[in-house]
């Protein structure tokens, strides 16, 4: 036999020669919950090792973060219910908790990424990404407000806009928002081929964001995210985001759609990013908790996996243990 591919595995160098993707730290993007007041650090049950932070507690939590080698954060706010109404305004004051705590994180550490969510998910009564009327989620009168969310957070400090909402042509209305109000170096990571999941569950209990049991409140976000059987949908999408200027391009969830990670890395000439979403992780640690697997090489596995699939950048709710491995030699 002249060709034997096990000589290239013979030992821990000789497979270190070969290896084909390494994925570091800095390449992660670490979600954070935020939440108003002070002194909080509450655990979200269904996703555990993750918390909803009050400011104070946070600036600690994402100084070991960079410690450990992160650079990147993407954060969610936590709203109380009685600033929600039926359009989402306060999601852009400028003086809203969130937009507030962004400028804080910049100004004590200006060197790290800050990504934004853009969505109305948070901050409407309806419980969803859109304004809700009579059964529908209106598109034109969204992007209204989607516009004016992102110059507000544009102008508190977020380095990255992240619109998650799947509206039509929103990427091109905010990146016309953003230069007209004097970020054009604000980038865009957008959500381009989000797909209408079950795995979103965990995340939406640590927000209180799910969309809301009524009369004329459609149950779902199927009209405006994407059908998991589609494949061809997603690089329209692509298309359309690479089109009207977007610097990243996001497929959520991850695991489930690696096909759809291959192909557009193969189509587009940005940065590819995928979210390995809550439910994803949620399953992951259920089991390690069972003793199932184990969590130090079952976890690792998956994010190289995501990365090999062809994501440059990976949101993960692991990134802070994969951070410490990494720094502690166990990769
Ligand atoms: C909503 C939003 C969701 C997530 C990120 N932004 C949930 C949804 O679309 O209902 C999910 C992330 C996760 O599950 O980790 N704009």
């Amino acid at each position: 036999m002249y060709i034997r591919p096990r000589r290239n595995r013979k030992s821990k160098a000789v497979r270190a020669l070969t290896r084909e993707t390494y994925l570091m730290p800095e390449q992660l993007i670490y979600p954070l919950f935020l939440t108003e007041g002070k002194g909080i650090k509450n655990e979200v049950s269904s996703l555990p090792g993750n918390y909803r932070w009050s400011l104070d507690l946070l600036l600690g939590e994402i100084e070991s973060c960079l410690e450990l080698g992160l650079k990147s954060f993407i954060l969610f706010p936590k709203v109380k219910d009685e600033y929600k109404d039926k359009t989402g305004t306060y999601s852009y004051s400028d003086k809203n908790y969130y937009n507030l705590a962004a400028t804080e994180i910049k100004r004590r550490f200006p060197e790290l990424c800050l990504i934004s969510d853009v969505a109305l998910d948070p901050y409407n009564v309806d419980g969803h990404d859109g304004i809700v009327k009579n059964g529908k989620i209106l598109n034109d009168e969204t992007l209204e407000v989607l516009g004016k969310m992102a110059v507000s957070q544009a102008r508190s400090g977020f380095d990255i806009i992240g619109p998650s909402d799947m509206m039509d042509g929103r990427v091109g209305f905010i990146r016309e928002s953003l230069d007209d109000a004097g970020f054009e170096d604000t980038s865009i990571m957008s959500y381009t081929a989000k797909y209408a999941s079950a795995f979103y569950g965990p995340f939406r209990d640590a927000l209180d964001s799910a969309p809301v049991e009524g009369d004329d409140i459609p149950k779902d976000k199927k009209t405006y995210q994407m059908d998991p059987a589609n494949k061809e949908e997603a690089l329209r999408e692509g298309l359309l985001d690479y089109e009207e200027g977007a610097d990243f391009l996001m497929v959520k969830p991850a695991l489930n759609y690696l096909d759809i990670i291959h192909i557009m890395n193969e189509h587009f000439d940005v940065p590819i990013a995928a979210y390995h979403v809550s439910g994803e992780c949620a399953m992951l640690i259920a089991a390690c908790q069972n003793g199932w697997l184990d969590y130090e090489k079952a976890m690792p596995e998956t994010l190289l996996s995501i990365h090999r699939a062809g994501a440059r950048n990976i949101l993960t709710y692991f990134a802070k243990d994969y951070a410490r491995m990494w720094k502690t030699g166990r990769l």
